[in-house]
Order: structure tokens, then C-alpha cells, then sequence
């Protein structure tokens, strides 16, 4: 058997070192990303003088066959393969022959790995907000839709004060744009080559790490190899902006759990995004919701995962490192499926106007509506509150509607009345960022601006 490192040893590696230290089946998907690395490597060794152009060209040549082979499925791993990285390589080196042996000068697994990693970060991370983004114009679009339809609000998920239906899902969409941006804003930070670090320390060979960074699409070069070769900052920050997806996922799914209980009945499910129950006929089930709130969780423990895996390590590379990859790449593909599946299922919903807005009509609702109409009149916040509360303590201890003693209170009257009827309270919320419709039509075009700006950032950034 052959590895790597055999010059050094006498003996091959065992069995059991195989087995448990291989990384070959999770870091594969890194494939297009070494590629890409060893392409501007051997461009580099070139420049360098290192490889004639013909050396390089043979290599090159033999990296693109390795690259069809493995699309294509033809590329045959030997066990000795522990990761990608050695597997391409020693593939190259069957191809290219000498010039083959020449492609890892100047080059170690640390920089390489980090390098590849941080490519396969600008891609995903990029392609995960585009689907937020998908997730987000199926949230404007149902929230056009809802028009002047509104709800009760909650605090502490009691009834709080009515809303409109279209602020409450663009509730939803602006915690989503914060995402898109911490998606792109760690993006930028992972937009740094690693290569040309080597294995901690850099080169006594004239190679020119701003050349492939440059080459390689990267914004920028480390500044210090032994950082670039332990730095996963990028990774466990990418994992924190995935958890912070998740947990906005997982709150999304909790209240399409709670809307479409026969207890609220807000919405209904459509029937492709409900599961049925294997022993009760009746039930449809929220599946997605359900799973949306339960690989929050799951995601959440890739986070901290990574982190206590970092945590403790000594300056530079140690092979715990390898295991960043499998939350990352977890969470990333949990999260795609995640964020399609949940903007299925919320452009599917059926929502329940009148049941949201019966739910709303309590005349109990127009509290506030009632304390400001007396502070309108003079009286200060805190006596109007402390009369209204009264009000609505003698409505529920008497059973007499609180539209009777309104109309009768002689700071109130007719016009307290008035701010009882269905729909009047949401139509009061006048304040920027409010709920009511003046604010909300606004809201509704920005809302629609930022995500055609948000589209524009990732258009410009998918490369
Ligand atoms: N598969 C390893 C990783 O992902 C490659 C690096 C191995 N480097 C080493 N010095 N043993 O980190």
C-alpha cells in the first residue's frame, strides 16, 4: 500500500489507522473544488519556473481527465484514498508521470484543504441564500395576496392587538434578509486563499500566493500561513448564520403547526405538504413544519460541534480540523431542503381570514385603541390605561359588553364605541414599521425592493 508519507516509514499503515482516520466519503464532494486549486497550483509552478509549460500542460490535461472521471462515475478510489485530496493526486500523478509527481511542490494538504473549502463556502453559501430568497418571494407574494385580512397579534401568545396578515408573514421575510446578509457577509470573509501557506510556514521556493489567489477567483490572500492552515473561523460562522436560519425556519414551522391546530384553525395544509397518519383516517399532519423545528436542533449541534472541536487547539493545522466538514456540509444540505420545502408549504397554505379576524374582533382587542383616545382627549397614558383595565375587569366580572360601558363612560361615549367595531383597531396602526395598511403598502414596496437588491448581490456574487 502506498501513501502519502511513505518515504519516512517502514512499514504501511494499518487497518485500523485506515479505517478510523479516512475522510474520503464525506470530503468527495470537495472534488471540483481541488481541482480548481491544483489548476492554479500548477498555473503557479509554472510561473515559477518549477514545471516547464509542457510539464504544466500535461498536468493540467491530467487534472481535467481526473475531473471527467469523476463526474462521470469512472474513477476508481483505492483504499489507500484517505481523503480527496490524496486521491487526486495520486491519480495525477498515474496520468502525468514525472510532471505528475511534481504537482504537490510547495504545496501541503493543510493549505490545500483550507483552500478548497473556502471555495466550496463561496459557492453554497451563496446558492443557500438564493433560496432564502425563494423562501421570501413566496412570503411577499402571500402577503400581496392577503390585502387588507388581519389577526390578532400575540405577546406571550395571548392576544395582543390586531395586525395585518401581510405584516405578520413580512415579519417572517425582514428576519430572512438579515439572514441573506449574514450569509453574504461571512461569504466575504471566507473570500481569502489559503494557498501558499503549505504546510504552516510557506516556501523557500519563489511561488506567489496573490497569483493564485488572484487566479483562483479569491478577493484576497492570508496574511499569515499559520493562521490560513488553522483558521476555520469561516466555517464555524457560516454554521452560526445556518443555525440562525434554522432557528427562523423552526419558528416559521412552529406557528404553521400552531395555525393549522382545530384549536386556531388559522390555516389549512395543502394536501402535497401534509403527511396522513398510518392508524387515524381523520388526521393530516405538518410534517415539514414539525421537521423544520426538529433539524434546527440537528443544525444547531453542527454549530457546536465545530466550535468544541476548535476549541483548545494548539496553533496550526491538527488533523481534528477534518472533522469541520461534515457539520458544514450537513447543515448546508439540511437547510436546502429545509428552505424549499418550507416555501412550498407556506405558498400552499389556505389561510382562514374570517377565523383569523373573528379571532381579532374581540372588543377586548380595541384596548389600546381606547387609552389613546383619552390621551387624545388630555387624560395622561397611565390614568387612561388604569380606566380601561377597570372597564375591562367590570366587562368580564359582570358579563356586560365592554361596548355598553364604553358607550356609557362620559370621557369615552360614542366615539370609544366607534373603536370597538371589526377592523377599526388595525386600521389605527398608522406608524412607520406599523401594522396597519398605510404602513404596511409601504413596507410591502420595500420589502419587494430589498429582495430585488438581494438578488442583485447574490447575481453578482455567485461565481
Ligand atoms: N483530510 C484532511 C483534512 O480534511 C487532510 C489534511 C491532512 N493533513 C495532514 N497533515 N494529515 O483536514
Amino acid at each position: 500500500m502506498s501513501t502519502l508519507w511513505q518515504g519516512r516509514f517502514e512499514g504501511g499503515p494499518a487497518d485500523e489507522l485506515l479505517a478510523f482516520t479516512v475522510s474520503l466519503p464525506v470530503d468527495r464532494r470537495l472534488a471540483v473544488d481541488d481541482l480548481a486549486g491544483s489548476r492554479a497550483h500548477v498555473r503557479g509552478l509554472a510561473r515559477a519556473g518549477i514545471l516547464t509549460d509542457d510539464e504544466a500542460a500535461v498536468v493540467l490535461a491530467a487534472l481535467d481527465r481526473v475531473g471527467d472521471e469523476l463526474v462521470s462515475g469512472r474513477f476508481t478510489f483505492e483504499p489507500t484514498d484517505e481523503d480527496i485530496h490524496t486521491a487526486i493526486e495520486r491519480r495525477v500523478t498515474a496520468l502525468a508521470g514525472a510532471a505528475g509527481a511534481k504537482l504537490h511542490t510547495g504545496r501541503s494538504r493543510n493549505d490545500q484543504v483550507a483552500t478548497a473549502l473556502r471555495l466550496w463556502c463561496k459557492r453554497e453559501l451563496a446558492a443557500v441564500a438564493r433560496r432564502v430568497l425563494t423562501l421570501q418571494r413566496t412570503l411577499l407574494d402571500r402577503a400581496r395576496e392577503a390585502g387588507a385580512a388581519y389577526l390578532p397579534g400575540y405577546t406571550h401568545l395571548q392576544r395582543a392587538q390586531p395586525v395585518l396578515l401581510a405584516h405578520h408573514l413580512l415579519a417572517h421575510g425582514w428576519a430572512l434578509a438579515r439572514d441573506v446578509d449574514r450569509l453574504l457577509d461571512c461569504r466575504r470573509r471566507a473570500d481569502v486563499s489559503a494557498l501558499g501557506a503549505g504546510a504552516l510556514a510557506g516556501s523557500s521556493l519563489p511561488l506567489d500566493p496573490d497569483a493564485t489567489a488572484r487566479d483562483l477567483g479569491f478577493a484576497s490572500r492570508f496574511e499569515n500561513s499559520l493562521d490560513a492552515v488553522s483558521d476555520r473561523d469561516f466555517v464555524a460562522e457560516a454554521l452560526f448564520a445556518l443555525s440562525l436560519v434554522a432557528v427562523h425556519l423552526s419558528r416559521m414551522g412552529e406557528e404553521v403547526i400552531v395555525w393549522s391546530t382545530d384549536e386556531f384553525g388559522f390555516a389549512r395544509l395543502d394536501d402535497a405538504y401534509a403527511t396522513g397518519s398510518s392508524m387515524l383516517p381523520q388526521k393530516k399532519n405538518p410534517d415539514i413544519a414539525e421537521l423544520a423545528r426538529g433539524k434546527a436542533g440537528r443544525v444547531i449541534g453542527d454549530l457546536t460541534g465545530l466550535l468544541a472541536t476548535l476549541k483548545g487547539l494548539p496553533l496550526s493545522y491538527n488533523r481534528d480540523l477534518q472533522e469541520d466538514k461534515e457539520p458544514l456540509f450537513d447543515a448546508v444540505d439540511q437547510l436546502s431542503l429545509g428552505l424549499t420545502a418550507m416555501a412550498g408549504l407556506y405558498g400552499t397554505l389556505t389561510f382562514d381570514v374570517a377565523r383569523m379576524q373573528a379571532a381579532a374582533d374581540s372588543p377586548y382587542a380595541a384596548a389600546t385603541d381606547l387609552a389613546e383616545l383619552l390621551v387624545d382627549r388630555g387624560t395622561p397614558f397611565r390614568d387612561a390605561h388604569a380606566l380601561v383595565g377597570a372597564l375591562v375587569r367590570d366587562s368580564l366580572e359582570r358579563h356586560v359588553p365592554l361596548a355598553e360601558l364604553v358607550e356609557a363612560h362620559p370621557d369615552l361615549g360614542a366615539d370609544g364605541a366607534a373603536l370597538l367595531e371589526p377592523g377599526r383597531p388595525v386600521s389605527r396602526r398608522r406608524t412607520a414599521g406599523g401594522a396597519g395598511p398605510d404602513p404596511v403598502s409601504l413596507q410591502l414596496e420595500r420589502f419587494g425592493r430589498r429582495l430585488e437588491v438581494d438578488a442583485e448581490r447574490l447575481g453578482e456574487s455567485s461565481e
